[in-house]
């Protein structure tokens, strides 16, 4: 299906998010749009698929006019959308997610379940049709949602950011899907900051700037091209400093931890202060279990957590926090902020207790706004202090969640804590991580993200199937090594002895 867009307007307020935007996706391409945080590719994305009515403009499907009242009408004819931040219903189970949206008759479950299965086994999703959307993962919330989508018929399938949450084997899968779906007849939009993988996806793509158009470029794409229309300053690789590690910090022992899915035993690790460890694995393989427990939001079975020398496993959360412990979830607007809350509001339950001068009996408003405005500045979020969090862009909500964490830390946990960004913020926001590396701060995180991984962390702790698989020296390992570990399997032995 051939999709055309002209000349659409959309604002929010003050804000221009889309500003004469004119694209054209041919029938059977996958089509990529880049952009900085907050450009307006969603909300492009979401004028496209019927979530917003822009305020002026044409779409066009197969030359056709057509008007998009709602994301239903816009499915019936064909048009689906994988959102940023999943869009499914989190109490009810997967095969019933999968089944909403189906119109006209009621679709016998059998059918529902074996197309299911049927679906999930082409992309190598490992997906039970009964399970609880709640204990999923994201990148798995995002696979529920591909399969629905493409049972729903969709002819026009866009992504939103599709590979911020999955890992680097269900990526491979879902490119090689892509093609197939475009090769297929199917339009494919494709949503990123990832320039290696518009790279090799993508027959053309599209750079938005400020809610503008500034660019277009056909396959062959060239990397540096288009990072020179997507930021006005030059990207600049910062230097990463040498930090002496300090004593032990913290201490796993012998402990066993599990949840509804996994168990994981006898998991001993220790972390010093100033050291940076990188969890690499499978989504669901333990990272996430294993970093709910050093921050003291889930409790072990047996063995110990001792922090700072205090054994903390089994004590209140406060006594975590005391600590200097804090923890920064991958489901920004389910775990991390309060959908409905300003920016502003959102600084007065963090930091109430610690900025507000103990005999004012009400909140103190212009000291908090005061600290929100130099926040919004020191972040660089395009939002306002009164803004609320769910109309920030998803890159900027991210900002938002780490502008929130207390200035001294001792150890600081974080799931996918770049997920989303843009190259020039992640950049930013690492460097300002790394500080805190030598105030002691250590600090622990995962991501789907090998180059992250690899960039950032002195030791690499690797989980497979609810076990600590291996503990490497980043230095002193190579991206194939870590490649067959993260699988579950041993490297080759020439591969070994290389960087041994
Ligand atoms: N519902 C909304 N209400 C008010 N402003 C909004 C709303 N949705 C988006 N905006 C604003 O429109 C601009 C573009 O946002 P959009 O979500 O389209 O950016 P994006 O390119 O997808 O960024 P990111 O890479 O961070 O996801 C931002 O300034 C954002 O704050
Ligand atoms: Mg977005």
């Amino acid at each position: 299906m051939k999709v055309t867009l002209s000349h659409i307007h959309k604002r929010f307020g003050a804000v221009h998010a889309n500003n004469d935007i004119s694209i054209n996706v041919e029938g059977g391409t996958i089509f990529g749009l880049l952009g900085e945080n907050g450009a307006g590719k969603s909300t492009l994305m979401k004028v496209l698929s019927g979530f917003f009515a822009a305020d002026s403009g044409e779409i066009k499907l197969n030359d056709q006019v057509v008007s998009l009242s709602s994301p239903a009408d816009a499915l019936e004819k064909g048009i689906g959308m994988l959102h940023q931040d999943p869009l499914d219903v989190p109490p009810m189970r997967l095969l019933e997610n999968f089944m909403m949206g189906v119109r006209g008759f009621l679709q016998p479950r059998r059918t529902a379940e074996s197309s299911f299965r049927e679906l999930c086994q082409a992309f190598d999703f490992d997906l039970d049709p009964h399970a609880f959307v709640h204990d999923l993962s994201v990148g798995e919330r995002q696979q529920l949602e591909i399969v629905r989508l493409l049972w729903l018929g969709v002819e026009t399938l866009i992504l939103d950011e599709p590979t911020t949450g999955i890992s680097a084997p269900q990526k491979e899968k879902l490119f090689a899907t892509l093609h197939q779906l475009a090769a297929d007849g199917k339009s494919i939009i494709f949503v990123s900051h990832k320039l290696e993988d518009v790279e090799v996806l993508c027959s053309e793509v599209a750079v938005l700037r400020q809610g503008v158009l500034v660019g277009q470029q056909n396959a062959p794409i060239d990397p540096a091209g288009l990072v020179k229309m997507m930021f006005v300053q030059e990207v600049n690789l910062e230097e990463r400093l040498n930090v002496d590690l300090g004593s032990t910090f913290l201490q796993v022992q012998d402990a066993t931890m599990s949840d509804l899915r996994l168990k994981m035993e006898g998991v001993t690790l220790d972390v010093k202060a100033g050291e940076v460890i990188g969890l690499a694995g499978l989504e669901g393989s333990g990272q996430q279990l294993l970093m709910q427990a050093c921050a003291g939001l889930h409790r072990i079975d047996k063995g110990a957590i001792v922090v700072g020398g205090q054994t903390l496993s089994g004590r209140p959360y406060q006594e975590w926090l005391n600590a200097g412990v804090a923890f920064m979830p991958a489901d920004r607007m389910a775990e991390g902020l309060v959908p409905g809350l300003s920016i502003a509001e959102h600084h007065v339950l963090t930091r109430y207790r610690r900025d507000q001068e103990q005999d004012k009996k009400t909140i103190d408003w212009p000291l908090f706004r005061k600290h929100s405005q130099e926040k919004i500045t020191e972040f660089n979020i395009k939002g306002f202090v009164d803004s609320t969090v769910e109309s920030l862009s998803g890159g900027n909500q991210q900002r938002a969640l780490l502008s929130l964490l207390p200035k001294k830390l001792r150890l600081l946990i974080m799931e996918h804590p770049t997920r989303g960004l843009d190259i020039e913020s992640v950049l930013y926001i690492w460097g300002k991580l790394l500080k805190r590396r030598q105030d002691g701060t250590a600090i622990i995180f995962s991501s789907a993200d090998l180059d992250e991984v690899f960039q950032y962390s002195d030791r690499i702790v690797v989980c497979f199937g609810g076990q600590i698989t291996a503990v490497l020296n980043t230095s002193e390992t190579s991206v194939e090594q870590l490649g067959y570990l993260i699988a579950g399997k041993q490297p080759p032995a020439d591969l070994r002895e290389e960087n041994v």
